[in-house]
């Protein structure tokens, strides 16, 4: 996980200088959410994913920093006052507080665009039916059908009642799709046939899960000064959660149950599925 760290950072660094005119704004903007901070989980597990397939190392690490800018984003919109309205994110001020909402809403939007002009330069993939694949895949896990449809049903969330298949469905959503692109990644720039690939899901939606409930659990239980972020946010917001329709004890079994099923899922694989099997115990054993 540092080195996934170091790697993403050095990787934005050079990706985002601050041009000597009016956009110097916005390029700062995208460096301070952008870099230092943040597990790198979604990187670390598509070079989990790759390590299955024996995939460049190039390559794993562009396809996790693609899907970083698309985390990023997500994060500094979710931040903003129309949405959680936040503070604090990664341990800094978020990107409205520490420069101003319009910037905040093109540094997103900015992100968002890297992505897939990182995916579709060559250095990521010699082929470009597999950086079409690539593009294809985050897009749609990115849009309504993924992460933007789930951040709607999220907003939805603190008005209207929501039933534990409904939370189901949002949180695989707004965090599940884009963890199952990373999961994916390996086999679409290992090209390997769709058939191969059921096991993985099968881990996939699992672990997207286990990984929101405890995302959920930290919002209850966590200290803002590890997370990061302020906790009893969703609590404040009525927002419904796994945790707010089960209670805690019994949200904290779900996801261990859902981590060891998600591990489950592997058992076609040897010890080159170690790392995805240690970050789904990660997963919901972490403090932030
Ligand atoms: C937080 O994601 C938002 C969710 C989708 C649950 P992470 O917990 O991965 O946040 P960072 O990237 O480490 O800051
Ligand atoms: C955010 O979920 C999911 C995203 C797609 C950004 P949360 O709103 O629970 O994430 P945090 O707790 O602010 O990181
Ligand atoms: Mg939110
Ligand atoms: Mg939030
Ligand atoms: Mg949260």
């Amino acid at each position: 996980m540092a080195e996934m760290m170091e790697a993403i950072d050095s990787q934005f660094d050079q990706l985002l200088p601050v041009p000597e005119d009016q956009r110097a704004r916005l390029y700062a903007a995208m460096r301070h959410s952008a870099i230092g901070g943040g597990k790198r989980l979604r990187p670390l597990l598509v070079k989990a994913s790759c390590d299955l397939f024996n995939v460049a190392y190039e390559s794993a690490v562009r396809t996790g920093l693609a899907v970083e800018c698309i985390h990023v984003y997500s994060l500094i919109h979710d931040d903003l006052p129309a949405m959680d309205n936040d503070d604090m994110r990664r341990g800094k001020p978020t990107v409205h507080r520490a420069f101003d909402e319009a910037t905040a809403i093109l540094a997103g939007d900015c992100l968002h665009d890297l992505a897939f002009a990182v995916l579709a330069d060559e250095r990521t993939h010699p082929d470009p039916f597999a950086r079409i694949d690539l593009v294809r895949a985050l897009a749609l896990s990115s849009g309504p059908a993924g992460m933007a449809g789930g951040q709607m049903m999220d907003l939805t969330a603190e008005t209207t009642p929501f039933d534990l298949p409904t939370v189901t469905r949002m949180q695989q959503l707004k965090t599940g799709a884009l963890i199952d692109f990373c999961v994916e990644a390996g086999a679409i720039l290992a090209r390997v046939p769709e058939d191969k690939r059921v096991g993985l899901r099968g881990y996939a939606r699992d672990l997207g899960l286990a990984f929101q409930i405890a995302d959920d659990l930290l919002d209850v239980e966590g200290d803002a000064a590890v997370t990061g972020k302020a906790v009893g946010k969703d609590a404040a917001a009525g927002k419904a959660t796994f945790v707010s329709l089960m209670g805690l004890p019994q949200a904290r079994e779900q996801a261990e149950l859902l981590v060891a099923q998600a591990k489950a899922h592997l058992h076609a694989f040897g010890s080159e599925a170690d790392l995805l099997r240690e970050i789904a115990d990660f997963a919901i054993r972490r403090k932030h």
